[in-house]
């Protein structure tokens, strides 16, 4: 049995639609409405609960930690990337001649205008471009990081493409020039296999609404150990001090680990959502997820090529994940369509976004592929 006819049973929606848009939201789990049953019953049972919460915030920063290969104590625990990233750069002094924050064209907005908003702190923000065929060539990179760069901002996984970036290459590029790099892997993360060693970069971050199986309100920021001592966010609060329950207003003294990136009360409930929805990508295992998915892309691929769709997402080796664009016409009159057939996609830009994940089959590739022709005319 596949790894998605496994799971699937634990997907309510699957019994209705074809859902292929995990790179919007992943899918609702029994798993995960349970984790929020589980919440509310200890809350109304005991009444504050918050020993028990705080050490459900510790296993989800464990949980994050071993899905990207880092200690628990690289691991910020925060609400939004979005808080995460503003944390960090709240600790880059932005002075002594590094200034400059690099970004890729392909980073989400909230990267981008954060990056921006250190303008007022005296940032210059360069933009990576891509070339015409979507792809951001290396040299591109190469070009923008210098000795006045402070920060790389590399997306994993374009959210508007799908396109699939070097992380590791830049990451070497980033550190060859002092730079620090930054890797939002949020169309990543449960997908395909973060290893943040391997990739060698400072930083990474992700939340649970996408391919981690859980809701908003849960996002997570690794920062490399050596790093902890330098980064002083100003951005702050007090789950991030050396010692919560000391509840000290005379001094700033944060914790001694990435958690100096957290912030006020953990998301409890949100928490519980994460660590049911990431238990669920922890048993059925990243790479094997990649491996089903990277078939199901596969068979997409092929049958876009039949229709003589135009495929936005670069498909090379490596060049891409589980997100795959497809130009329209008109992508959000698209969307509707399939929608009123039952395959639920996305667009951004010109494009469908169709995504996949462990709970998808071959049935719903072949049900899109049956939207797309049935639609034929939309397509560009
Ligand atoms: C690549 C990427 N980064 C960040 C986010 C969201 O960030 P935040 O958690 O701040 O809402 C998304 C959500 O769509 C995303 O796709």
């Amino acid at each position: 049995m596949s790894v998605g006819e496994a799971i699937r049973a634990r997907f309510p929606i699957f019994e209705h639609t074809t859902y292929a848009n995990s790179c919007s939201q992943g899918a609702l789990s029994n798993d995960v409405r349970q984790a929020y049953d589980e919440y509310l019953a200890g809350w109304n049972q005991h009444g504050a609960e918050w020993e028990h919460w705080v050490e459900r915030a510790e296993a989800a920063r464990a949980a994050f930690a071993r899905i990207v290969n880092a200690e628990p104590g690289e691991i910020a625990v925060t609400t939004s990337v979005s808080q995460a990233v503003s944390a960090l750069v709240s600790a880059l002094p932005l002075e002594d001649g590094r200034r400059r924050i690099v970004i890729s064209e392909f980073e989400f907005p909230t990267v981008g205008q954060i990056a921006h908003a250190q303008e007022l702190r005296g940032a210059e923000v360069v933009h990576v471009r891509p070339e015409a065929d979507g792809r951001i060539p290396l040299e591109r990179f190469a070009e923008a990081i210098d000795e006045r760069t402070a920060l790389v901002c590399c997306t994993a996984i374009s959210y508007r493409s799908g396109y699939r970036l070097d992380v590791a290459e830049v990451a070497r590029l980033a550190r060859e020039r002092g730079a620090l790099c930054l890797a939002d892997s949020y169309q990543a993360a449960g997908a395909v296999p973060l290893d943040v060693r391997a990739l060698g970069v400072d930083l990474l971050t992700a939340g649970t609404v996408k391919y981690l199986l859980a809701s908003a309100g849960l996002a997570f920021m690794f920062v490399r150990t050596d790093l902890h001592e330098r980064l002083l966010p100003t951005q702050t609060g007090w789950f991030a001090d050396e010692d919560i329950f000391r509840m000290d207003i005379s001094d700033y003294s944060p914790a001694a680990d990435a958690r100096r990136f957290d912030a006020g009360t953990p998301p409890v409930p949100n928490i519980y959502a994460g660590l049911a929805g990431m238990r669920i990508v922890e048993e059925a295992g990243v790479e094997a997820i990649d491996q089903h998915v990277s078939g199901l892309v596969g068979r997409l691929l092929a049958g876009l090529d039949e229709l003589g769709a135009t495929v936005v997402t670069p498909r090379g080796e490596g060049e891409h994940g589980p997100l795959v664009c497809v130009e329209s016409t008109d992508a959000e009159a698209l969307v509707a369509a399939l929608h009123d057939g039952g395959v639920v996609t996305s667009s951004r830009d010109r494009s469908v976004r169709v995504s996949l994940h462990l709970y998808n089959v071959e049935d719903d590739v072949d049900r899109i592929l049956a939207g797309l022709a049935e639609n034929r005319s939309l397509l560009a």
